[in-house]
């Protein structure tokens, strides 16, 4: 039997419980490396030394940070144990889409014809990644964010909750989108959108 861990039993790790409850898929455990001694959604939550390395297991990384999120699941896949992928079943996929591992597709996200999506993202409740568009690794696109056509977004970017992205625009590694934003020209790496007033 392959067992699969949820690594981080904080809120959004319950978001993912449910998620892969809800494909039909068994959790054995949660992995915490702070929240231990304490059960979540009924689950024992462990730390990861409590894994034995004999056994054959997968793990969804559930930690809403992409520094960390990226650092965790990097280094799991290292160790060659593969990040599991989770697609809820009312999230909306088309048929000619691209999706990495380990990533998040909510309830309610929908992801359009030949949008890419690459490893380690989280696709947050009611986002939409519209017709190709591309989006990098370990990216977060929060709640209700819409991310135009032929959008290009880079690495380890967080779209904040209801922010729009306008159709054909270049997003940098590393940037931050503020919730309710809209972009409407290409942002450079590691800025903020807006500014910080
Ligand atoms: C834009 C953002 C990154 C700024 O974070 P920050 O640098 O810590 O900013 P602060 O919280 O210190 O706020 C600075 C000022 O900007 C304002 N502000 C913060 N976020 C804002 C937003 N999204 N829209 C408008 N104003 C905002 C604050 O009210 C504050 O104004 P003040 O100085 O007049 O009081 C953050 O607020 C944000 O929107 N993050 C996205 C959150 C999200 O959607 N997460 C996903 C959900 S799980």
């Amino acid at each position: 039997m392959t067992h699969c861990y949820i690594y981080g039993a904080g809120g959004h790790g319950k978001v993912v419980f449910h998620t892969l409850a809800s494909m039909g898929k068994t959790i054995t455990a949660f992995l915490d490396d702070k929240l231990t001694h304490e059960q979540r959604c009924g689950l024992p939550i462990l730390t990861p030394a409590d894994i034995q390395d004999s056994a054959t297991y997968t793990i969804h990384f559930a930690i809403g940070n992409n520094r960390i999120r990226h650092a965790l699941q990097t280094a799991w896949q290292q160790r060659d144990i593969s990040a599991a992928t989770a697609v809820h079943p009312r999230a909306t996929c088309y048929p000619s889409t691209t999706i990495g591992t380990g990533n998040f597709l909510t309830a309610g996200s929908i992801t359009d014809p030949d949008a890419v999506i690459g490893a380690g993202c989280i696709l947050n409740h009611n986002s939409v990644v519209e017709h190709d568009t591309l989006i990098g690794d370990f990216c977060h696109i929060a709640q209700c964010a819409v991310i135009g056509g032929g959008v290009r977004l880079c690495t380890q970017c967080l779209v904040g909750a209801g922010a729009v992205i306008l159709p054909y625009i270049t997003i940098g590694n590393h940037v931050t989108i503020a919730a309710g934003a809209t972009v409407t020209h290409d942002l450079p790496d590691n800025s903020t959108f807006p500014l910080p007033m």
